[in-house]
Formats: C-alpha cells, sequence, structure tokens
C-alpha cells in the first residue's frame, strides 16, 4: 500500500445510501459503477427464482403452456414503461443481442456505408465491421463531438456525413465512453428525412431516461433492462417498427419459421421462442417496472431518474471540485451517469502510465478497486478509428460515474480523496 494511503484516506469506507440494503451489492466495495452492468435487487432475485421452480417443477408444462402467457404479460409491461405496441418487442439478452440481430438481418451490397460515431460502444462497433467485412460495405465513423458538443452540434455531425449510399445509421442513446446524452429524436428525424434507416442503441436508456419509442420512430431500437431498471442479468429487448419487421429473423431460428399459428405476426412467433433457457429475467418485468418507484415517496419513474440525475451531477461536482477540473458534460447531455475529467500529467508520465499493466482500460482503475475499493470506470477516449487523423483533445483520462438508488453523496467525496491520493502517487 502506498505510505500516503495510511494518512489520507478515512478510517472507514464511506455509507451507501440507506436503500442499498434491497441490493446485494457487497457492502466492502464502494460500487459507482452501476452503468456498466446494472446490479439486481434481491426482491427482483427472489422472484426470478420462484419462477425458476415454477420452470423446474413442471418443464413441459412450464414451457408449452405457462410461457406465452407470462411473455405476453411481460411485454405488456414493458410495452406500457416504453410507449410503443407490445407486438413491435422482442426479448433479447442484451443490447449487444439487439444490434447483431438487426445487422445480421439486413442485407447490405458492396459499397453501402453503415454510419457511426466513434465513440460507439466497442462491441458494436466490432458487430459493424463484421458485418461491413462479409458483405464487402463500409462502416463510415465520424468524429463524435467532445468535449461539450452541443446536441445540435452532435446532431449535425452524423446527418451531415450521410450519403446516398448510406444504408443504415447506428446511433448510441447514450453513449459509452463519454456517457453523453445523443439528440436521437432530431438525429432520427434528419436521417428519415434523406431515407436512411436508424438503429438505436439505447442500451442506457431505459429506467435512465424517459423512451417514447412512438414518439422517437426509430426502425430500431434495443435496450437493456437489466441497467438501469435493474432487471435481472440477460433482460433487454429490440423493439422493430411495424414496416420493418418483415426483414429481422432472430440471431436463433427455430419453430417459429415455420409456426403454423395464425394467431400472431411471424416477428412475434419468430422471437418468443428461440430454444430452450431461463427467462426469469424477462418474465419478472411486471415486477422490475414496480420496484425502484416504489422505494421513493413519489412512487414514479421520473422520480427514480430525477432523484439519480441529480446524485451524478452532484458527485462530478464533488470530483471536480477536488480534482480542479469541471464536470465534461453540461447538465442537459448528463444522465445517470457523469463524467469528470482527470488533470493531464505531463507527457512522460502519460506515456508511462499507458504502457502500465490494467485489466481494464487504464491501471489507475486496477488501483482504486486494488487499494481503495472503489469500483468506477477510469476511461481513455477512444481514437478516431482512421487512427490519429482526428486526435481528440484535452483530457485523455476521465472517471465516469454511476449514480443509482443505492449510492449516496459520502461515496463520491471518498473517491474524491482516494484519487487524489493515486493521481499525486503516479507522479512519483
Ligand atoms: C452503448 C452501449 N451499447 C451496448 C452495450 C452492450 O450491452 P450488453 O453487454 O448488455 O449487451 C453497452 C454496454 O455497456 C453500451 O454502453
Amino acid at each position: 500500500m502506498h505510505p500516503a494511503l495510511h494518512h489520507a484516506l478515512p478510517p472507514a469506507l464511506p455509507n451507501p445510501s440507506a436503500l442499498a440494503s434491497h441490493w446485494m451489492l457487497d457492502s466492502s466495495v464502494v460500487m459507482l459503477n452501476h452503468g456498466s452492468f446494472g446490479a439486481t435487487p434481491r426482491v427482483i432475485l427472489a422472484r426470478q427464482e420462484q419462477l425458476r421452480q415454477q420452470m423446474e417443477a413442471e418443464p413441459v408444462g412450464f414451457f408449452v403452456e405457462a410461457l406465452e402467457p407470462l411473455l405476453d404479460t411481460a411485454r405488456s409491461a414493458l410495452a406500457a414503461f416504453l410507449a410503443c405496441d407490445s407486438d413491435d418487442l422482442a426479448f433479447v439478452p442484451n443490447a449487444s443481442a439487439g444490434v447483431s440481430t438487426i445487422l445480421r438481418s439486413l442485407r447490405f451490397e458492396p459499397g453501402d456505408e453503415i454510419l457511426a460515431f466513434h465513440h460507439e460502444y466497442n462491441a458494436c462497433k466490432n458487430a459493424l465491421l463484421h458485418i461491413a467485412r462479409q458483405n464487402g460495405a463500409r462502416v463510415v465513423i465520424v468524429r463524435f463531438p467532445f468535449p461539450a458538443g452541443s446536441s445540435e452540434q452532435i446532431a449535425h455531425a452524423i446527418t451531415s456525413a450521410i450519403t446516398p449510399r448510406t444504408r443504415l445509421l447506428l446511433l448510441s442513446h447514450i453513449t459509452s465512453p463519454s456517457a453523453t446524452l445523443c439528440p436521437a429524436a432530431e438525429i432520427i428525424r434528419l436521417a428519415q428525412t434523406q431515407g436512411v434507416d436508424v438503429l438505436l442503441d439505447s442500451a442506457h436508456g431505459p429506467g435512465n431516461i424517459p423512451l417514447d419509442l412512438k414518439a422517437l420512430g426509430a426502425a430500431y431500437t434495443t435496450g437493456n433492462l437489466h441497467k438501469w431498471c435493474c432487471a435481472g442479468k440477460g433482460t433487454a429487448f429490440l423493439h422493430v417498427r411495424r414496416d420493418r419487421q418483415h426483414l429481422i429473423s432472430p440471431l436463433i431460428i427455430s419453430h417459429g419459421a415455420n409456426s403454423k399459428r395464425t394467431d400472431r405476426s411471424r416477428f412475434r412467433l419468430e422471437a418468443d421462442f428461440t430454444g430452450t433457457q431461463d427467462l426469469s429475467g424477462p418474465l419478472s418485468l411486471p415486477e422490475v417496472l414496480q420496484f425502484l418507484p416504489s422505494l421513493l415517496p413519489a412512487a414514479s419513474w421520473q422520480a427514480v431518474m430525477a432523484h439519480n440525475h441529480a446524485l451524478a451531477q452532484q458527485g462530478a461536482g464533488i470530483l471536480a471540485a477536488a480534482l480542479g477540473t469541471s464536470p465534461a458534460l453540461p447538465r442537459h447531455l448528463a444522465t445517470s451517469m457523469a463524467l469528470v475529467p482527470l488533470p493531464r500529467h505531463d507527457d512522460a508520465v502519460e506515456a508511462r502510465l499507458k504502457a502500465m499493466p490494467t485489466r481494464y482500460e487504464d491501471a489507475l482503475q486496477d488501483r482504486l478497486l486494488q487499494r481503495h475499493r472503489v469500483q468506477v470506470p477510469i476511461l481513455r477516449m477512444p481514437q478516431f478509428e482512421s487512427e490519429t487523423a482526428f486526435p481528440d483533445t484535452g483530457p485523455t483520462r476521465h472517471a465516469r460515474i454511476s449514480a443509482q438508488l443505492y449510492n449516496s453523496p459520502s461515496q463520491y467525496s471518498y473517491l474524491a480523496e482516494a484519487l487524489k491520493v493515486e493521481l499525486a502517487a503516479e507522479c512519483e
């Protein structure tokens, strides 16, 4: 342990909020990274266990008779939450699967262009590149206006790159490396006026920002429910606009493909059964969608989101003040995650830090966990795909903090102190 730690650290870890008892989180870790994988409350895990017991008590009856009505109920609850028609929703295990379902279903010709920002999630960029290589299509990567791009700049940057060859635009609703809320409605509108469909990757959307899928009108939207709604892992949706459903098949082809049923659309028949699996995550959605609101006096999702946004802002303020920087995002582009730039070291120190081994993107993250028991991502901005033609300017490292109902302001103060100690140690 660095000698400075003995003096600089508070004697004990900071308490989370009083609501943390609803989660199973390890009390020896200060969890400030809800954004990466979410965390599921005890009552939801209990509901999943109940469903698993029902499944295991009579597996054949469960899959043949009970599953469909349970799925219908879960899908209806989700449709009300997302303001869409439940017939246009499919459950998928995660947003990665939602993105790949669309990319693998659509047909691209050589020379077709797929447009995306360089701040798209790495896994989804990989999916784009894979599909493009298979079809001779081209992925056109556009520089994301960061830091401090306005909504208008963000919308203009991507839509002005549309050409007559553009077939699809992939857009993160909230970017992963920069935690920025993108103006999805405006981008979808502008793209559609030029005949380009949008695949909206709202991995961080549900439970974090209000979603009205009908009003957004994207051809394709995927979103995770295991992040900000706190559903069990493997709970996500894919929404396909009715006029595009004939183009889309699930990643796994199963009985629905030749079902003789006529009471449901082919899209539903294909999406609803993709082989034997544990669907306790999606089936728990009616309970999931009621649980977080029930923890606050106002008992609404609006209150949950407002609480988390305000806490993330407060946390960013605490960190920025301690580090002598400013939060990277204006309030209207930030959500339940906030991004705080770390002060820049000189080039020699930066080069040494970049070379340090890490399980994450930066060894500072490992040290914060090992020495201070804080779980928080330290992100380095992705470089523009065409090497460093447009290198990012400004601070290269940011702390991306999350705020969920179990977090407390003192946890961000604790992180600020830990960061000061570690940043000072990096220069030694
Ligand atoms: C923008 C974005 N897209 C997709 C994903 C992938 O989510 P999952 O791992 O649940 O598929 C993430 C995960 O953080 C993300 O931030």
